[in-house]
């Protein structure tokens, strides 16, 4: 249909050139991922991991791509309990208990990789460890459906079904992204299907396509409310949240992994 062939001719397809600069750039917010995870531990605080982000990242050649973007302060998003995006590091302890994602983009030679993970603090309870794992499994989902030849919708759907299965529910007010040149290029990725809201559900995936899969999955509603501060986003009703991502380039191999860690 012409509308999809629109769809194609928008969304950016990268060389194998590029897509290696890209991977290359995925790999540094990997191995900075990894390095964070080492450090999150109850008494950390959440600015002092932004710093050793920051540090690792520039020893690498790459720069944080949040760092003043539209004013955001910092080089990591923190993602305490019911924070479920852009949550600004500050001077608050990590506390045993908790679930914290991190979220991190950062660019390499201009092409930006796009990753996050969910850590537990110490010990967590049933249901945190079973919301990280649904989330991180409800990601492989969406990167198996990640497909030349695909539609767009093959992943989302993959994604709001696992979740949903657990009883756990997809955020409806935020989506991943393709990724690139610019930290946010289309297609826009949600994690689920309403059909009618995104004409990116019928984007043709093609090779050289680089997408930020992201799904952010809440224990009770999916309703969440802004902060004060104008960037922290909360569950709604204050039950945990928890977020997995990847940038992923769609090849003729299948899905390849750019922010792919030794131990995932
Ligand atoms: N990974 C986040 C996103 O895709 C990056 C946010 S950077 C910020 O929305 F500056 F907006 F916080
Ligand atoms: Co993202």
């Amino acid at each position: 249909m012409s509308g999809s062939g629109k769809q194609a001719e928008r969304v950016a397809q990268y060389s194998p050139a590029e897509i290696e600069i890209l991977k290359q750039a995925g790999q540094i917010v990997a191995g900075t991922l990894q390095l964070l995870y080492t450090h999150l531990q109850p008494g950390i605080t959440t600015a002092e991991l932004d710093n050793i982000a920051e540090e690792y990242l520039r020893a690498q050649g790459a720069v944080p791509s949040c760092k003043g973007y539209k004013g955001y302060p910092a080089t990591i998003c923190t993602e305490i309990e019911d924070v479920v995006v852009h949550g600004i590091p500050d001077h608050a302890k990590l506390q045993e208990g908790q679930i914290v994602g991190i979220d991190l983009v950062g660019s390499y030679q201009g092409y930006h990789g796009d990753s996050t993970i969910t850590v537990a603090i110490g010990e967590v309870d049933e249901e945190r460890q079973r919301l990280m794992q649904v989330t991180e499994d409800a990601l492989r989902a969406g990167i198996r459906q990640a497909r030349a030849g695909n539609r767009l919708r093959q992943v989302c759907q993959a994604i709001q079904e696992h979740v949903e299965k657990a009883g756990f529910s997809v955020v409806r007010d935020l989506v991943g992204h393709g990724i690139g040149r610019q930290m946010h290029e289309p297609p826009q990725i949600p994690n689920f299907v309403v059909e009618g809201q995104f004409t990116d559900y019928e984007l043709i995936l093609q090779p050289g396509m680089v997408l930020a899969i992201e799904p952010m999955v809440n224990a009770g509603t999916a309703q969440v409310r802004m902060g004060q501060d104008d960037w922290t986003m909360r569950t709604a009703d204050g039950r945990p949240s928890a977020h997995f991502e990847h940038t992923i380039a769609v090849s003729d191999g299948g899905p390849l992994i750019l922010t792919k860690r030794g131990d995932a």
